[in-house]
């Protein structure tokens, strides 16, 4: 089975190819650096002993997507490729709605050419907006976004539905994630971005081994066990397997199914920091600053349908979420 990764050399991406060349599948990716380094295919390949099929390119160019079908018989597409920086989108709402939007909408109209119509979609917990019950199910109705990025997510989620509407040979998946963290058990491949980080595992990451003085905990008055915020978080490598699972199932896809993948369990800001500093005994400084704009309380999955239908269900836990991410920045350092 091939399988076309967009966005392939991202977080998770990288750790999803890892996963399918492990598991038997043969990948080609596509990804235009934007957000990764070239450096990855060669981790891939330490850790799988396989490498990948490579072309660098846009998602957003229709002749670079054709030569790929052309080129490789694929059976279904993951699609990654995308820009996720909230705060960002806000600052240029039009470089999201381009990026995120025309990708896809390029991507969907090769593959109706190719007359490959199975495809996977990386959507976000961002899609429920602000919870009105907790934990989140698939079913409740979506809320209203706070952000471009939140919004690119909600309208591709449109887009791919009323595809899988119009023409019932296609068979979609979309999955929601929580808050992805953590890294390869090897330690090669995680989450790395260049400047200040705005995720709060990146930035404590960075607090551990002294490149940044602290960590803001953005407000500590929240209705929550602690006043801290309160987040799904789900390891990488967990996350990665749950795109083998919708896979696996997506033949018995009639028209879209969406999952929820989290953990079910949320942490808080506070326990995420204490959990990184008991396990992998580094100190994390921490202040208190004023919550920060467009953030909830608490926002934790029910991802019970995920088990129910596609057979999966985190395993990891939080120990092992800190001590991969440690391992990881400290092998960034070297
Ligand atoms: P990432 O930025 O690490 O990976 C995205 C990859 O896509 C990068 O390698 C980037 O270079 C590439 N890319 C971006 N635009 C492209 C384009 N037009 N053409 C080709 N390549 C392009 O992000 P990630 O954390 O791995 O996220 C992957 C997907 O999951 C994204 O769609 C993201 O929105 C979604 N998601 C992420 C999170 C999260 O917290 N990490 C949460 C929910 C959803
Ligand atoms: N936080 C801090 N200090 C920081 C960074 C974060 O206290 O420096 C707190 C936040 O206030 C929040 C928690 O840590 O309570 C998690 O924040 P993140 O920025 O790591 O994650 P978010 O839940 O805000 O959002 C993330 C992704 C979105 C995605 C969403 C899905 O950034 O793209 O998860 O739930 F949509």
């Amino acid at each position: 089975m091939k399988v076309f990764v967009t966005g392939g050399t991202g977080y998770i991406g990288s750790h999803t190819v890892v996963e399918l060349i492990e598991n038997g599948y043969e990948v080609v990716i596509l990804d235009n650096f934007s957000n990764s380094k070239p450096e990855v295919l060669d981790y891939i390949y330490k850790i799988t002993g396989v490498k990948p099929k490579f072309y660098e390119g846009d998602c957003c160019d229709k002749e670079i997507l054709r030569k790929i079908f052309k080129e490789n018989e694929i059976d279904s597409v993951i699609h990654f490729a995308g820009f996720k920086a909230v705060g960002e989108s806000v600052q240029v709402p039009l470089k999201y709605y381009r990026n995120n939007l025309v990708s896809t909408i390029s991507l969907c109209e090769v593959m109706n050419e190719f007359n490959c119509k199975n495809i996977v979609f990386s959507s976000s917990a961002t899609v429920y907006g602000d919870p009105k019950e907790l934990p989140l199910k698939e079913q409740m109705e979506l809320g209203k976004t706070t952000n471009p990025y939140g919004t690119t997510k909600a309208y591709i989620e449109r887009i791919l539905s009323d595809l899988s509407f119009s023409d019932k040979e296609w068979k979609v998946i979309l999955l929601r994630y929580f808050n992805p963290v953590g890294a390869h058990s090897s330690g090669l491949i995680g989450e790395n971005p260049n400047g200040t980080p705005n995720n709060l595992m990146p930035y404590i990451m960075k607090v551990a081994i002294g490149e940044l003085p602290y960590l803001n905990i953005f407000g500590d008055d929240y209705d929550t066990k602690d006043g801290t915020g309160v987040r799904d978080y789900i390891h990488v490598v967990d996350l990665a397997k749950g795109h083998l699972k919708a896979l696996e199932h997506l033949e018995d896809v009639e028209g879209v199914k969406i999952y929820n993948l989290g953990t079910g369990v949320g942490y808080s800001v506070l326990e995420m920091v204490k959990t990184f500093e008991e396990v992998n005994n580094v100190k994390v400084p921490y202040k208190i600053a004023p919550r920060r704009e467009g953030d909830v309380a608490s926002c934790y999955a029910d991802s019970s349908l995920a088990l129910k239908e596609l057979g999966w269900k985190a395993k990891l836990g939080l120990e092992e979420m800190v001590s991969s991410s440690y391992k990881f920045i400290l092998g960034q350092k070297k």
